[in-house]
């Protein structure tokens, strides 16, 4: 059965001039981009969109990263979407990252890591939300 889950191409991979490499690597897994969009996002926003990691150590400096420059949110459609993506994308610290996954190729650090993938069904549910209005996502 079909399944939506949540992206970002982070600020990082926006100011290398990623965005096209990762798309395509994005379609050759098989995802449909059902919704994607250019936005900056406030230091508010990125609190937000975070809130879950608030008591973090890193959190200051993530929102801080986030906010930084342009970002791209998409809403990716396929069979097993939220699973596919994080295997995908790779660990979190690209250094750990599989051969062949989007962090081991564009990531330059733990913290600017290229891209971020909803972990399970609910936050890809808060995580839609927060960036798509209903409209957006036919
Ligand atoms: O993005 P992912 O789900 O793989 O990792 P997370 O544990 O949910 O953390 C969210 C984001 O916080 C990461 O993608 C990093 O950008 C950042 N982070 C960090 O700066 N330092 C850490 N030790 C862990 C995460
Ligand atoms: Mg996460």
């Amino acid at each position: 059965m079909s399944q939506r889950t949540f992206s970002i191409i982070k600020p990082d991979a926006v100011r290398n001039g990623d965005t096209g490499a990762i798309l395509a690597e994005i379609a050759k897994a098989g995802f449909k981009i059902v919704s994607i969009k250019k936005m900056s996002i406030s230091r508010q926003q990125a609190e937000g969109f975070y809130h879950v990691h608030a008591a973090r150590p890193f959190f200051g400096e993530l929102c801080e990263f986030m906010s930084s420059g342009p970002i791209f949110p998409m809403v990716l459609e396929k069979e097993n979407a939220i699973a596919d993506l994080r295997k995908l994308m790779g660990a979190t610290d690209p250094a750990k990252a599989e051969v062949g996954t989007i962090r081991q190729k564009f990531a330059a650090s733990i913290g600017e890591n290229a891209i971020h993938g909803s972990d399970g069904e609910d936050t890809a549910a808060f995580e839609i939300g927060y960036f798509f209005a209903g409209v957006e996502l036919k």
